[in-house]
């Protein structure tokens, strides 16, 4: 899809990679409509966004979770262009730990985020997507998408549930001219994604290399995303996944407090 002037929706931009993702479309001369919860965060992402180049940016308080919310946020992006071309859930949680202790307001958070927040917004934008015959909706997964992470289990589950509705819904939609696509980011910097002590080490991907791999996926649309060494992971998941699981249990085990 063309970019420039396009118009393009990215929820949760107010922080990392929605917000680097922001920043990306904005040089390519994208028009943007940035959700998240916190305001003031977003006026900021949105004053870097005009200075990149963007000829329009507005930003609204967003509660992917609420689908009341998620539904006056879309309708509002829709008056201001009269059209929708690009959508990115990005809006995502985490939280790290064993199943068995992980509270009940935790579970509920990540998967009215992470799952529902994704339907929400898919919801509120087919309609109109499907009335033009044309739009491209990416989510952003993550290689836990297809490589769960232990002590990770519920987050782990709400990005494959991610993939699977998005492979689902891309067939239900072939021949419309809306495409979904996947985007899987390895552990990323430059995010507020993962709080001290969880704080992963050793080499991580920019935001911006993973907001820049979502910029081509809108320009040239594809089922899956990923970054070249998380594509032979890919590959490997099928033949070495039961030795993963162990290897990265053990891994993980010697980084959790007692
Ligand atoms: N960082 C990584 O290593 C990594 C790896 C793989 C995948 N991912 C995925 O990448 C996406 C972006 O995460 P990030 O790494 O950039 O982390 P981040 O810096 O914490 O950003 C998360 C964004 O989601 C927004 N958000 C959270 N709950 C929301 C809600 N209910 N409604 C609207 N917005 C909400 C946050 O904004 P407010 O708090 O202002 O609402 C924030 O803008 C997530 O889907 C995450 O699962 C991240």
């Amino acid at each position: 899809m063309r970019l420039k002037g396009a118009v393009v929706v990215v929820t949760g931009a107010s922080s990392g990679i929605g917000a680097a993702s922001a920043i990306a479309f904005a040089r390519a001369g994208a028009r943007l409509e940035l959700g998240a919860r916190r305001l003031d965060r977003l006026g900021a992402v949105a004053e870097r966004c005009r200075a990149a180049g963007s000829p329009a940016v507005n930003v609204r308080l967003l509660d992917v979770g609420e689908r009341a919310s998620a539904r006056t946020f879309i309708a509002a992006a829709k008056r201001d262009h009269e059209r929708l071309d690009i959508l990115v859930n990005n809006a995502g949680v985490g939280w790290r730990g064993a199943l068995h202790e992980m509270p009940e307001e935790k579970v509920d958070e990540l998967i009215a985020t992470n799952l529902k927040g994704v339907i929400n917004t898919t919801q509120s934008v087919l309609p109109w997507m499907l009335e033009r015959r044309r739009g491209v909706i990416i989510n952003v997964a993550s290689v836990v998408g297809f490589r769960p992470a232990p002590y990770s289990a519920v987050y782990s589950a709400t990005k494959h549930a991610i993939v699977g509705l998005s492979h689902a819904l891309r067939g239900e939609l072939s021949g419309t001219g809306v495409k979904v696509c996947v985007v899987y980011p390895g552990v990323t910097a430059g995010t507020e994604f993962f709080k001290d002590p969880d704080r992963p080490v050793g080499w991580q991907y920019p935001a911006s290399w993973v907001a820049n791999l979502i910029v081509r996926t809108a320009r040239y649309p594809r089922r899956d995303a990923m970054v070249f060494p998380l594509r032979l992971a890919h590959l490997a998941e099928p033949v070495f996944g039961g030795l993963m699981d162990h290897a990265l249990g053990e891994i993980r085990r010697r980084d959790l407090p007692d």
